[in-house]
C-alpha cells in the first residue's frame, strides 16, 4: 500500500487482468431442445451463437477466484499485495454473506476489507473500477476488482424470453498505482432508480420472500425484462455515458482506438456503434461466442481484445456498460 494520497508520478489504473470461462459450450440448437426457439431466431435477434455454462461442481466463488488468480499472475502480484476486494455480481455464492468474503479467504490475502456490489447488473464491473480508482487515489490501495456471473444457474430454463440471452464467466483486474498501469483517465457512472422494475428478479428478497407457492410458480428464478425498453435504455445510456467520459477527459470519439461495450446483444452493440459514429472495426464484439455474461462481460471482452492484439501501447480504450438498476458506467483507459 502507498501512503495515503501519494502515488507519485505513477498513473492509477489496471495493473493486471484475468478471466475465467467455464469449459462447457452450449449452442443455440441445444437451447431449442429445452424451449420453443431456434438458432435462426436467436442469431437474428441477438447475434448470440454459443455461451459457456458453468460446471455442476462450480459456484460463483470458484469462477471469481480463478479470474482473480489470473489477474494477479498477469500483474506478477502475490495475494499479499492486495489491500481490498470489490466484487460485482447479481448471482452470489449465497445471499449472506457476500461472495467477496469467500474469495478473500480462499485467495489468502489476509484480513483485508472486501465487499460485493450486489445487484449492480451488467454495469457492476465498470462501476467497481471507478470505486477502486478512488480507493487507490485517496488511500494508496491496490484493489482487486472482480466481475462474475453465473446467470445460467439462477435463471428460468423454461422462459425463452430470457434464458437464451445469458452465459457464465468471470473477469478480474488489479487496480492501483504503478509505472506500467493502464491508466484510468476518466470515469463516470449514473443510476435511474425509477426504472428498477423493468429488469430484475421479483422474488427472493423482503418484498416477496421465498415461499413454496412462489417457488412452484418459478418466481424466484424468473427474470422480469421488458426487452424493448431495456434495448432503448441500453443504447441511450451507453452512448451518453461514453460522451460524458470523453468530455471529462477532454478528448473526442475520434481519439479512441477501441470501444469495448457491455456485450448484451449484437443489435444493441450495432446501435451504440452508430450513435457513437465509429466504424465497426473500432468496436470489440464477442457476444456471439459468450452471450450476455453480465458484470463479467467487459473484463472478458477487454482481455480478449488485448490478447488478440487489438490494443497498442498509447491507445485510448473506452469501456461503457449498462444494466439492471438501471445503472450505467463508462471508463476511459490509456494503454
Ligand atoms: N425464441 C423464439 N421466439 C422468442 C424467443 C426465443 N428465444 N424469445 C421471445 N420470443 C418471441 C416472443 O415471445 C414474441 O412472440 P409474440 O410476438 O408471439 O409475443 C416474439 O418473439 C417477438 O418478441 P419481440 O419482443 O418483438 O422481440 P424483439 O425484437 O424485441 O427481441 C429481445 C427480443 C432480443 C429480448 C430484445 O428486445 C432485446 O435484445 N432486448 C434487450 C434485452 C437484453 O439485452 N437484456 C439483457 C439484460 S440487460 C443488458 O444487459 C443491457
Amino acid at each position: 500500500m502507498n501512503p495515503p494520497g501519494t502515488h507519485g508520478s505513477n498513473p492509477i489504473g489496471l495493473l493486471g487482468l484475468g478471466i475465467y470461462l467455464p469449459e462447457r459450450v452450449m449452442t443455440n440448437d441445444e437451447w431449442a431442445q429445452y424451449v420453443d426457439t431456434s438458432d435462426e431466431w436467436i442469431v437474428a435477434r441477438t447475434g448470440i451463437r454459443t455461451r459457456r455454462i458453468v460446471g455442476e461442481e462450480e459456484s460463483t466463488a470458484d469462477l471469481a477466484l480463478a479470474a482473480a488468480q489470473a489477474a494477479l499472475a498477469d500483474g506478477a502480484f502475490e495475494p499479499a499485495d492486495i489491500d481490498e476486494i470489490v466484487l460485482a455480481t447479481d448471482t452470489p455464492e449465497v445471499f449472506i454473506p457476500d461472495t467477496a468474503a469467500y474469495v478473500q479467504a480462499r485467495l489468502g490475502v489476509g484480513h483485508i476489507p472486501c465487499y460485493d456490489l450486489a445487484g449492480s447488473g451488467c454495469a457492476g464491473f465498470v462501476l467497481a473500477l471507478d470505486i477502486a480508482r478512488s480507493r487507490a487515489l485517496a488511500d494508496g490501495r491496490r484493489v482487486l476488482v472482480i466481475g462474475v456471473e453465473l446467470l445460467t444457474r439462477l435463471m428460468d430454463w423454461e422462459d425463452r424470453n430470457t434464458c437464451v440471452l445469458f452465459g457464465d464467466a468471470a473477469g478480474a483486474a488489479v487496480v492501483g498505482a504503478g509505472p506500467g498501469a493502464v491508466e484510468i483517465v476518466a470515469a463516470t457512472a449514473g443510476t435511474d432508480g425509477s426504472k428498477s422494475d423493468i429488469l430484475g428478479v421479483e422474488a427472493g428478497g423482503t418484498r416477496l420472500p421465498i415461499t413454496v407457492e412462489r417457488v412452484q410458480q418459478g418466481l424466484h428464478k424468473h427474470v422480469v425484462m421488458q426487452g424493448r425498453k431495456v434495448f432503448r435504455e441500453a443504447v441511450g445510456r451507453m452512448s451518453a455515458a461514453s460522451h460524458e467520459v470523453l468530455a471529462k477527459a477532454g478528448v473526442s470519439i475520434d481519439d479512441v482506438a477501441l470501444v469495448v461495450p457491455h456485450q448484451a446483444n449484437l443489435r444493441i452493440l450495432d446501435a451504440v456503434t452508430k450513435r457513437l459514429g465509429v466504424i465497426d472495426e473500432r468496436v470489440f464484439v464477442n457476444v456471439q461466442e459468450y452471450g450476455n455474461t453480465g458484470s463479467a462481460s467487459i473484463p472478458v471482452a477487454l482481455w480478449e481484445a488485448r490478447e488478440q492484439g487489438r490494443i497498442k501501447p498509447g491507445d485510448l480504450v473506452l469501456l461503457t456498460a449498462f444494466g439492471a438498476g438501471f445503472h450505467w458506467a463508462a471508463v476511459l483507459l490509456r494503454f
